[in-house]
């Protein structure tokens, strides 16, 4: 078995990495994560996760067990260590372990694991094609700019929509359309490419980020607002975007199809300027 873990302070194979029955992360969820894409070897976008992984942890008054670099270091270890040229670190930290109480323990040591893994392309190939997706309420707490380990209603909205055929559920709340169970998510409408602003109500995703940057970049307009449910059913086109998948045609929501059920030149166009900054970024 290749070591693919990091635990503690501790490089180790999967099956020899142990962590409490006490440990919060386990009990209440009180904890927060990242996940990082790799290519041939390279973590892509590793500065900016590990930023967002400060500031998850900032937002839940958890002390980091080791600066930035200190992970980044460690993070190159283990992918070397581990072997993997194409997958994803995941990355999580926990208040740590102690007897169960609400209230932070007094004293208490963080729980920081790592796992490296393979990721299967051929699926994600697959589903670059497009998918199809359904509307669910957004039933979040108002804090979900944090990576927080407390990811039930998004389990259950994704599960729903996995039961029913549908690849990816999308969150509808007060204002609008927010995000998607694990992607953030983008219409098409009059050319411009609208997606929810940054704030309370969705994940600053950093694969939205590079979208917007990448829209720009080709002259295409862009729009920080949340999109109305008719406008999801009726845009030109529909896509996501995640760490893992990158972005995604969305071919159908709720069973109106979108763009005659084919990808639209927008999305084509980024996914195109997506990997070629990746190869420009990971090679
Ligand atoms: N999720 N919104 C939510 C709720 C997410 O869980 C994610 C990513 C995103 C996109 O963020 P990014 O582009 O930084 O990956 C948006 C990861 C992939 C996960 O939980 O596995």
């Amino acid at each position: 078995m290749p070591v693919n873990v990091f635990l503690n302070g501790r490089y180790c194979e999967e099956h020899e990495a142990m962590v409490s029955v006490d440990d919060r992360g386990f009990l209440f969820g009180d904890g927060v994560y990242e996940v990082i894409r790799c290519y041939r070897g390279a973590l892509f976008k590793l500065q900016e996760h590990l930023s967002r992984f400060a500031r998850s942890a900032a937002g839940i008054d958890l002390v980091l067990p080791y600066s930035a670099e200190e992970i980044a270091a460690i993070c190159k270890t283990l992918l070397d260590k581990s072997g993997t040229k194409n997958g994803m670190l995941y990355m999580q930290v926990t208040r740590g372990s102690a007897p169960r109480t609400h209230e932070f323990p007094s004293v208490v040591t963080p729980t920081i694991m790592m796992k490296v893994r393979e990721i299967d392309e051929q699926f994600f190939r697959e589903k670059k094609k497009g998918v199809s997706v359904l509307t669910v309420p957004d039933e979040r707490w108002e804090h979900c700019d944090i990576k927080s380990l407390n990811l039930l209603p998004n389990v259950l909205a994704k599960q729903k929509a996995r039961s029913q055929g549908f690849h990816e559920a999308v969150f509808i709340h007060e204002p609008g359309v927010t995000e998607c169970a694990s992607s953030n998510i983008f219409i098409v409408t009059g050319g411009t490419v609208v997606t929810a602003p940054e704030g309370n109500r969705i994940l600053s995703g950093i694969t939205r980020e590079v979208v917007l940057k990448l829209a720009g970049e080709a002259g295409i307009p862009c729009e920080l607002r949340y999109p109305q449910k008719n406008e999801l059913y009726k845009a030109e086109e529909v896509f996501f975007s995640n760490t893992v998948e990158e972005i995604i045609p969305v071919l159908a929501v709720d069973g109106n199809v979108i763009n005659q059920g084919k990808p639209g030149n927008i999305t084509l166009r980024l996914q195109e300027m997506f990997k070629k900054l990746v190869d420009i970024e990971t090679s």
